[in-house]
């Protein structure tokens, strides 16, 4: 793995208990002389990791004779701010964080050739060249939440196809829940605000033998982006229908708080997966389906498909009806729904 640069991890533990050492003093200064004694650092050493901090976007307060103050932590979703409250046991319990990287997806590909490797998840503040689904570009600029989820479950292969839908539910949920909008599936895998696009899902998955070796979920959530610096270059794209933002620039929306939520959900839905318990996904994903009860014309790889799209079946799959006879469809683009 050559992008060490801005790389932070949550095996990182220096920065990680000088915050949780910071954040339990929160009403008063902690002194350097603890901080030292706690984490077996020199005075310098300490010094150094504060400064870091700060470079990091944290507001820490020195003063001479009474020590450090935790002022403001940060906004980035840096490791140790994501696994402080992190309520789930698989997702997450690994967490990478770059600056800047290509594509969180091409590393946790990389990654995946680890076995031992499951339920690490990749953050990116940008990415350079983020992937869109049908070899598509993904804008990826400041502001978003760019993420890659490596898992290695162990059930059926036809479940890979449910992916799309419940990663997408698991969204939807939490924008409920923590933003109080109302979004939309559009299927496959799009998350709509108000008819544009706000979120989209990519699922790389390695299947051995009828067996799952290992699914790479990438999840790109226009969070706080300015969505113009998005549809100024995707305009042109095949099926592009416009670009929002969950929120604007001046609100003060947490990212970390959303990415803690939604992972939470997610592992929730997985289980469910895991226990065969679908008919529950399948019923909330339907009920704020877009697509469904609609005309559509799909493109897939055998060609366009058109009919009214009546629903959806236990593998994910959507069932346009035309002249008497249903079609599943598992892959394809939505080119118009009305
Ligand atoms: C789509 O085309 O709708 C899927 C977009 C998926 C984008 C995400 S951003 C994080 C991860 N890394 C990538 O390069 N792509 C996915």
């Amino acid at each position: 793995m050559s992008n060490k640069q801005h790389m932070y991890t949550s095996l990182d533990d220096t920065p990680d208990k000088i915050v949780r050492l910071l954040k339990s003093h929160k009403s008063g200064y902690i002194s350097g002389e603890k901080l030292c004694k706690s984490l077996g650092l020199s005075r310098a050493a300490v010094w150094k990791n504060i400064k870091k901090l700060q470079s990091l976007g944290y507001k820490i307060d020195s003063k001479q004779k009474s020590g450090y103050r935790l002022v403001a932590k940060t906004s980035l979703m840096l490791p140790w701010e994501i696994s402080d409250g992190l309520q789930t046991d698989i997702i997450g319990r690994k967490i990478y964080y770059f600056d800047t990287i290509d594509s969180t997806q091409s590393f946790a590909l990389k990654l995946a050739s680890r076995p031992h490797e499951n339920g690490t998840i990749i953050v990116a503040k940008r990415q350079t060249h983020g992937r869109g689904r049908q070899d598509r570009r993904w804008i990826s600029p400041d502001g978003g939440i760019w993420l890659s989820i490596l898992l290695r479950p162990n059930f059926e292969v036809s479940h890979v196809s449910l992916f799309p839908m419940l990663v997408s539910l698991a969204l939807a949920l939490t924008i409920e829940k923590t933003l109080k909008l109302k979004p939309r599936l559009k299927w496959p895998n799009d998350v709509t605000l108000g008819d544009k696009k706000v979120a989209g899902i990519l699922v790389d998955a390695s299947v051995e033998s009828n067996q799952i070796d290992y699914l790479v979920i990438g999840v790109g959530i226009n969070f706080k982006v300015e969505p113009s610096a998005i549809t100024k270059i995707a305009k042109g794209s095949k099926n592009f229908y416009g670009a929002t933002t969950l929120v604007g620039k001046k609100t003060d929306a947490d990212p970390v708080m959303f990415l803690q939520t939604f992972l939470a959900e997610l592992e929730k839905m997985y289980n469910k997966v895991i226990e065969n318990n679908i008919s529950g996904i399948k019923k909330d994903w339907k009920k704020r389906s877009s697509t469904v009860g609609k005309n559509v014309k799909i493109s897939t790889p055998n060609g366009y498909v058109t009919g009214k799209a009546t629903g959806i079946d236990n593998d994910g799959a959507l069932l346009v009806s035309s002249r008497g006879k249903t079609q599943r469809l598992l892959v394809g683009d939505i080119s118009s729904q009305a």
